[in-house]
């Protein structure tokens, strides 16, 4: 089949190289001349495991090319699948105006009847307002189809090539048909395709993330509140997780959740809510609760180092918004560098993937380290942010030494307390006892 992504990021790339892997035609296209153009010589701009290979692979046997010119990517396609950003508004709303401008050029430089998938997620009703967008020029028919995106960053082409299900908001039988064979070799051990009609489908995308949002912002409060009592989230976690009716999964306290999508898609339904006169309090609550979260461990880190921080010197265990990514958007390292900057610490970082994301957002605020244990010298704490499997298992007599003051403070409660308190070592984590 003869495919278009536009929009070639997190999402974009990641569908339009799985789509070429499964034998179909695929061009990828974006604004972003810089990205293209590296993409071109399969230098992926992104983190993602994985994704590499399957570039350079489709590419050298064609079946994946990269453009910047949007009308020839448009012209032949069968089905189009916009996937450019959808940021928060000011209102908290979701912004569509890159995806109506897409939607117009789609209408404009269509060459035949088209399937017009939108990926990005977009507000229920909005597919209304991009079928009127593609109508304005449009001189072949074509058929909308919702098809939201539940990939996760760091695993997104394991979840694209193996989805736990597809979600096809469709209202043609044509578009059932192309996009159900689009999707039958990703299917293939029977998980579903669960055809719906759009709003329901946009709906679902929402839906998906208000309800993990919700299970991180409720384990983050039950955490807190074992801090206070004097109980073990690690116990109390497994212990509710083992009810089938609630699941292992989502149910590890942190920092507060970040990322492209959980924060603007929680503000995004909040808002679709208040605009119809439904009170969504569970997820205004979510969001506060998140907000507050991302503070915590500026309270830790003067819990164990005392109120007066100025002066002293941080190690930074892990910038991305969660483990196998570059991605920083929203991430909760950023809330917790800003606090700390502000108390007058200095900070020393370091991230397998962000770093150089981070040098653009943060400049010379910070100063960064090559390897892990590079961040430790002279620390008075090392902070450990983000859940890298690499931070999981360190040398711990190495990092004590290296460091000025034998303080862990970890976000992610990666370490076991016992034997922190064998070592020595001033452990204080999330919602478990400190050692
Ligand atoms: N990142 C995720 O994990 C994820 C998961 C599911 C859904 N989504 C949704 O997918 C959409 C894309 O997210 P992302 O993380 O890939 O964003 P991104 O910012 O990484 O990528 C968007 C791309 O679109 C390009 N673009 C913007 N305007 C354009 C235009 N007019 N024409 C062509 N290209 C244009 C940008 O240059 C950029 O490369 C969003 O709606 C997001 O909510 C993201």
């Amino acid at each position: 089949m003869n495919i278009s992504v536009v929009g070639t990021g997190y999402v974009g790339l990641v569908v339009g190289a799985c789509l070429a892997e499964t034998g179909n035609t695929v061009c990828c296209a974006d604004i972003d001349k810089k990205k293209i153009e590296r993409l071109r010589k399969n230098d992926v701009p992104i983190y993602e495991p994985g994704l590499g290979p399957i570039v350079e692979r489709n590419q050298k046997e064609g079946r994946l090319t990269f453009t910047t010119d949007l009308p020839q990517a448009i012209e032949p396609a069968e089905v189009i699948f916009i996937a450019v950003g959808t940021p928060p508004g000011e209102d908290g709303s979701a912004d569509l105006k890159h995806v109506l401008k897409v939607a117009e050029l789609v209408g404009r430089h269509m060459g035949r009847e088209t399937v017009v998938v939108t990926k990005s997620t977009v507000p229920v009703g909005s597919a209304a307002k991009i079928g009127e967008a593609v109508a304005k020029e449009a001189k072949f028919p074509f058929h909308i189809c919702s098809n939201p995106e539940f990939l996760k960053e760091g695993d997104a082409v394991e979840d694209f090539m193996r989805p736990d299900r597809v979600v096809l908001g469709v209202e043609s039988a044509h578009a059932r048909k192309v996009m159900s064979d689009v999707y039958a070799p990703f299917v293939r051990t029977g998980k579903p395709i669960l055809v719906m009609d759009i709003a329901s489908a946009e709906m679902t995308k929402y839906a998906a993330n208000g309800m993990l949002a919700t299970r991180i912002s409720f384990m983050n409060e039950i955490a807190n509140l074992c801090d206070e009592l004097g109980a073990n989230v690690d116990f109390v976690r497994k212990g509710i997780g083992s009810d089938s009716r609630i699941g292992q999964s989502f149910l590890f306290p942190g920092p507060g959740y970040g990322g492209s999508c959980f924060p603007k898609d929680v503000k995004a339904l909040v808002r679709m809510g208040a605009e119809r006169g439904v009170a969504l309090d569970v997820l205004a609550a979510v969001e506060s609760a998140n907000e507050r979260q991302k503070r915590l461990l500026v309270r830790k880190i003067k819990n164990a180092l005392g109120d007066d921080l100025k002066g002293l010197h941080i190690a930074l265990w892990g910038l991305a918004f969660k483990a196998g990514t570059d991605d920083m958007r929203e991430a909760p390292s950023l809330t917790l560098i800003d606090a700390l900057l502000d108390e007058g610490v200095t900070i020393r970082a370091h991230d397998p993937a962000a770093l150089d994301h981070a040098r653009v957002l943060l400049g010379n605020r910070i100063d960064y380290a090559e390897t892990n244990y590079e961040a430790l010298a002279g620390a008075d704490a090392l902070v450990v942010v983000t859940d890298w499997n690499e931070y999981r298992h360190p040398d711990f007599r190495r990092v004590k030494s290296t460091l000025r003051q034998p303080v862990i403070v970890d976000g992610r409660n990666l370490y076991d307390v016992e034997k922190m308190r064998e070592l020595g070592v001033r452990y204080h984590s999330i919602g478990r006892p400190s050692a």
